[in-house]
């Protein structure tokens, strides 16, 4: 990451591995683009309008817990009155978290809050907010791909810290992906380091496809505007009236998958590298995962790398847990 007008860049949000993590995920069988990139800044306005559809629920449960627990979980959050270092990895715009910011003020205790966001837009109208709304908060956002905890540097890895990781973003991750993601986790903690991880739960399967296959087609326009942002960072010539959206639940993997499907025979050029790929008609391509857990893989996962579960935290009916877990 390089540092630019005081927010953290990564490289791999740059046009170049767009351009190629592309290149590998429609050159592969079958098919399949990489879920981050869902978040340009028109991507992240379309992802607020979805979290404010009623059909969401995951935003709505995750803020009840944040705001009827929110004594309960600043307790937990703290030990003592050591400063500590408070990283939010995919903040978006942050509107769970400032609750628990405002409780952990209101306690005078030292911390500096560390959003980490791959939008830099959703960053810079964060900090305007929460300088706005929480002056005396120290803030130091980071814009990038949270993915590489590794390069926060020494300067985290050696604080005391929670680490938060919301709004079921972990569910986005194949199950490779998410050990992998929580074995980075764990070599970044230190011993009684926290994380607090927004675990979307299973439920009926009529509610989960309801808050995937919405109505009012924002979440079909959320992933038709990664074809656009193709055509707009990378030349591609996509129709974006080519493509289908569709979305299927497998309640025994707990796996919502969601895919842009070819409506026929078609080439794609990319711009940037001349390169082709052609679609058959009717073939899918894969562009996200969201899982749904239930609390006995949650535990499997925390003890598998190392955590210890302190507190399930969830909303009245079940829907939504924020896991808290402290490392061993
Ligand atoms: C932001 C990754 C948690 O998977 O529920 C919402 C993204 N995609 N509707 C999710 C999303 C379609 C969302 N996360």
């Amino acid at each position: 990451m390089t540092r630019r007008n005081g927010y953290m860049i990564s490289d791999l949000t740059g046009v170049e591995s767009l351009e190629a993590d592309t290149i590998k995920g429609l050159s592969s069988n079958p098919k399949y683009l990489f879920s981050k990139y869902f978040y340009d800044d028109i991507g992240s306005t379309i992802f607020q309008e979805i979290s404010k559809m009623p059909e969401y629920y995951l935003t709505r449960k995750e803020l009840e817990i944040f705001s009827q627990q929110n004594e309960v979980i600043t307790d937990c959050l703290l030990s003592g009155n050591q400063h500590f270092d408070l990283i939010e990895l995919g903040s978006g715009d942050g509107s769970k978290t400032k609750i628990l910011l405002k409780s952990i003020l209101d306690r005078n205790i030292s911390f500096k809050f560390i959003p980490v966001d791959i939008s830099a837009k959703a960053n810079q109208e964060l900090d305007i907010l929460l300088g706005n709304e929480l002056p005396s908060l120290n803030l130091e956002p980071l814009t990038g791909d949270f993915f590489n905890l590794s390069e926060y540097g020494t300067e985290y890895r050696n604080s005391n810290k929670v680490i938060m990781f919301l709004g079921s973003n972990i569910g986005n991750f194949t199950l490779d992906e998410t050990d992998l993601f929580l074995t980075k986790l764990s070599e970044f903690c230190r011993k009684g380091d926290k994380v607090l991880i927004g675990f979307d739960l299973k439920k009926s399967p009529e509610i989960i496809m309801n808050a995937y296959d919405d109505p009012h087609g924002i979440t079909k326009r959320f992933n038709l505007n990664y074809l656009a942002r193709l055509n707009r960072e990378i030349g591609t010539d996509f129709n974006l009236s080519m493509f289908e959206h569709h979305t299927a639940y497998n309640p025994l993997s707990g796996y919502v998958r969601s895919y842009l499907v070819s409506n026929r025979d078609q080439i794609i050029e990319i711009g940037t590298s001349g390169e082709k790929i052609s679609f058959s008609r009717w073939e899918p391509v894969l562009m996200e995962l969201s899982r749904k857990f239930d609390l006995a893989t949650i535990e499997r996962l925390a003890f598998n790398h190392g955590f210890k579960v302190i507190k399930h935290f969830t909303d009245n009916e079940g829907w939504f847990a924020d896991s808290l877990w402290i490392r061993k």
